[in-house]
């Protein structure tokens, strides 16, 4: 006898990820971009013991995840350890994190404004708000998508005893070594590998020219992880080069105003981000996009994104050739070749700021 096919059920087709989203009960800000993470509304998170806000941007593609989480002050957050990377940035406050591995060793480091850190991969950690007066307020990125649609299980997630001594061992000075700074052989793109930035507002960066318009630039290798982060800088009157690479690269102004474009070669027309110190955006996989400064003062901006040069995961998410031009085989459009459109609409931004387009030296030197 033929047997009877069954409806399909209404619970499938969803993510896991998604299902574990709406159980947090927190609101998800969605979009391409969030206009200010300073301000954005926060709300009592009973599972961490503070308050958050899910942020999952549309150029996220559900392959990583961000949330900011708010510590009322003298406050900490609840204890916690899980399967995913995460990459913090404290937007406002100072305090400590606290984190232990499987000998129960504690080591405790100082964060504040600007700083940059990752939790070593299931480690227990918790942050403390250092203030009694004031709120502190953290940005995180993680691989929770990936790793929660993949596995399900969130007991396992959560509570999974296993310890990756070859990520951390107790070191005592984990948190606190200088590390050490590559140059990659083939541009002029340094990368150091630590695992606490003190301030990514006032560090000092390094050039780098393939990039474009007298930028600077360096890039963190955190904790061992595939999620990554740099720090960027660009001049006044100045704008990047077009590039593109895979989803997920979550891009957080410091400093500057200005605005990004991004666009796929099928539509010609342009998704327009207007930016200040405060506003994340997230680019689509593969589509171009580009950073533009129009404003009085330099741009600086954090991007905590996938792309390690030393753990590469797939073609799609690691950053490949996106320093070379698109007619070499690379993922970067050069200035002679990009639509006229873009540098029109750069100039007439400009002018309305009051701001002095510099960007001649930089075609001269690409010719
Ligand atoms: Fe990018």
């Amino acid at each position: 006898m033929e047997k009877q096919p069954v409806r399909l059920p209404e619970s499938w087709g969803r993510t896991a990820f998604r299902r574990f989203l709406e159980n947090e009960q927190l609101p998800i800000i969605t979009g391409f971009a969030v206009d200010d993470l300073k301000t954005v509304e926060v709300v009592p998170w009973p599972r961490m013991d503070a308050k958050g806000v899910y942020v999952q941007l549309t150029g996220a593609e559900d392959t990583d995840s961000a949330y900011v989480v708010e510590i009322a002050p003298g406050k900490s957050t609840a204890e916690e350890r899980h399967l995913y990377e995460e990459v913090y940035f404290v937007l406002s406050g100072r305090g400590s994190c606290e984190v232990s591995g499987h000998n129960e060793d504690r080591r405790s480091f100082e964060w504040q404004t600007g700083s940059v850190f990752a939790i070593p991969l299931n480690t227990f950690h918790r942050l403390h708000n250092g203030s009694g007066r004031e709120p502190a307020r953290l940005l995180a990125v993680t691989t929770a998508p990936l790793m929660i649609n993949l596995v399900r299980n969130l007991d396992f997630i959560f509570n999974c005893p296993f310890d990756f001594t070859d990520r951390f061992d107790g070191q005592d000075d984990y948190f606190n070594r200088e590390g050490t700074i590559y140059a990659r052989p083939d541009s002029q793109q340094k990368i150091w590998e630590t695992n606490f930035v003190a301030d990514v507002y006032k560090m000092q960066l390094p050039a780098w020219a393939e990039r474009g318009a007298g930028g600077k630039h360096m890039k963190f290798e955190l904790a061992d992880n595939v999620l990554v982060a740099h720090v960027s800088e660009f001049p006044v009157g100045t704008y990047k080069k077009g590039h593109r690479h895979g989803p997920g690269a979550h891009v957080i102004i410091l400093e500057g105003n200005g605005y990004s474009l991004m666009w796929t070669d099928q539509h010609k027309t342009f998704e327009d981000i207007q930016w200040k110190p405060g506003t994340m955006l997230v680019p689509p996989g593969m589509w171009w996009h580009q950073h533009f400064n129009s404003g009085p003062t330099p741009a600086r901006y954090l991007a905590i994104r996938w792309g390690s040069t030393k753990w590469k995961v797939t073609r799609y998410l690691d950053h490949q050739g996106i320093d070379k031009s698109a007619k070499a085989g690379g993922h970067q459009i050069e200035y002679a070749d990009q639509d006229p459109r873009i540098h029109r609409m750069f100039d007439e931004r400009c002018k309305a700021n009051g701001v002095e387009v510099k960007m001649d030296e930089f075609f001269a030197r690409a010719r």
